[in-house]
């Protein structure tokens, strides 16, 4: 029998942020060396098939691939969608980006009427001539690079589904531009944007200087593109599907997946959309689309009006912990915390179905866990996800704790109230179907 793998820290660190994964920086992002390691850990064959049905910025995908398997990678949110697609980008056209990147420039410059959706939703942040600049570009990127039909100014982009690597490479450009003429509204929580709360706070930034941040971070994403090969190409393309989709309702086919390898949504009450917003008002999300997306994602802080029922296959130890917040004596914690986590568990557990449903018998499941707490409640995201595993018949063949400073309950200041210092453990669970 072949000795085990150790599989290194999901965490990343300054030494992990090299490279595409460093194009764009996600909090709740896992290293690339930590996919490496979990794909040497399951002994998968050559051609295998490997899914990341949370994919976030595309770690798995772009590693999975890299090393000659056949990614599947789904997420929610249109925005992750295209950092994903981003980071496929083949090395071959590094060499062109700057002569494309010279006519978006030219194109946006030469737009001289104020270019903005109606209701565009950058107004939450800025005044309307530096919207028209962002917008000049986006509408050139879209014209040069997704449909150069793209008559309407007026319209928001609508495909982000089948946007070309290319393209979603350029968005990405504007994302991180946007990022930081927003930064006057971000505040101590990574995840949450503010807006502005009238007219006087809008910012304002002059086209050239607009420009000049773009063009920097442009070079800056330049000078990391690592080598990917670019040997078969065409090959290569076969083996990468990307998509936005609900893991609760992947569209793969059942039996069709030789491995996952995944981090699910934290349970710490991110609101991964609102994390978002700056790039999904690029991408003309009207205030409507953002609250329905909210919505749709695991973990949201949104409750909906009809609660889950619990179920009795969530396992005892989930079940356990929502009945302790429920009878939780602090504020809110019935009205509001228990509904929340019921929600929580009811879309994880869908999800781990869903899975199931597509894993192959034998298949390989790696997921990536952090524990967290409701006031001194522990929430044992680990072990619920181990009886939840075990529910779908999933043998777990290992654990690997890892102690963590960086936490995502350690974005919420209010919860070092009730414990001075909070130790998470982050936790790599690997179970066979
Ligand atoms: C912990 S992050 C994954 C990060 C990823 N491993 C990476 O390296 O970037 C979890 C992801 O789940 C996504 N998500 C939340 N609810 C979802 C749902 N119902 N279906 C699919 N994705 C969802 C979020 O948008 C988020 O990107």
């Amino acid at each position: 029998m072949l000795p085990e793998p150790s599989i290194r820290n999901p965490k990343r660190d300054k030494h992990t942020k090299n490279g595409r994964s460093g194009w764009y920086e996600y909090y709740a992002g896992y290293s690339s060396h930590f996919v490496f390691d979990a794909i040497k850990y399951a002994h998968i064959t050559e051609g295998s098939t490997i899914l990341d049905p949370w994919n976030g910025s595309g770690t798995t995908t772009q590693i999975a691939n890299e090393m000659g398997y056949i990614a599947y990678g789904y997420d929610i949110n249109p925005v992750m969608h295209i950092i994903a697609k981003a980071r496929q980008l083949d090395v071959g056209v590094k060499n062109s980006i700057n002569t494309i990147n010279k006519d978006i420039l030219i194109k946006a410059k030469r737009n001289r009427s104020f270019v903005y959706l109606s209701n565009d939703p950058l107004q939450a942040w800025f005044d309307t001539a530096t919207i028209s600049a962002i917008r000049n570009i986006e509408y050139s990127i879209r014209k040069l690079l997704v449909d150069e039909k793209a008559i309407s100014r007026k319209r928001r982009l609508n495909n982000f589904d089948d946007l070309s690597d290319l393209a979603s490479f350029f968005y990405v450009v504007l994302f991180r531009t946007v990022r930081q003429l927003v930064v006057p509204f971000l505040t101590s929580n990574p995840t949450w944007v503010k807006v502005a709360k009238d007219n006087s706070q809008l910012q304002h930034w002059e086209v050239s200087d607009i420009h000049k941040i773009y063009k920097s971070i442009l070079d800056e994403m330049i000078n990391e593109f690592d080598l990917y090969s670019s040997n078969s190409i065409v090959e290569r393309k076969n083996r990468i599907n990307l998509g936005i989709a609900n893991s609760e309702d992947l569209p793969i086919h059942m039996n069709s997946i030789d491995a996952i390898i995944s981090s699910p949504p934290y349970c710490t009450r991110i609101d991964y959309a609102i994390s978002t917003r700056p790039e999904l008002a690029i991408l003309g999300f009207p205030e409507e689309d953002l609250d329905v997306l909210r919505r749709k994602m695991i973990g949201t802080p949104k409750i909906s009006r009809e609660i889950p029922k619990i179920n009795t296959n969530w396992g005892s130890t989930c079940l356990e912990f929502i009945n302790s917040v429920a009878q939780h004596n602090s504020k809110a914690a019935k009205s509001y915390y228990y509904k929340h986590f019921v929600q929580y568990f009811n879309g994880i557990n869908k999800s781990i179905l869903e899975l199931d449903r597509v894993l192959k018998k034998d298949g390989i499941c790696i997921l990536v866990l952090q524990d967290s707490y409701f006031k001194d409640i522990h929430n044992d995201l680990p072990q619920i996800f181990t009886e939840m595993g075990q529910n779908v018949n999933w043998k777990m063949t290992n654990r690997i704790d890892y102690n963590t400073n960086k936490s995502m309950a350690n974005v919420n200041p209010k919860t070092k109230r009730y414990r001075s210092r909070i130790l998470t453990t982050e936790t790599v669970l690997a179970f066979i179907k």
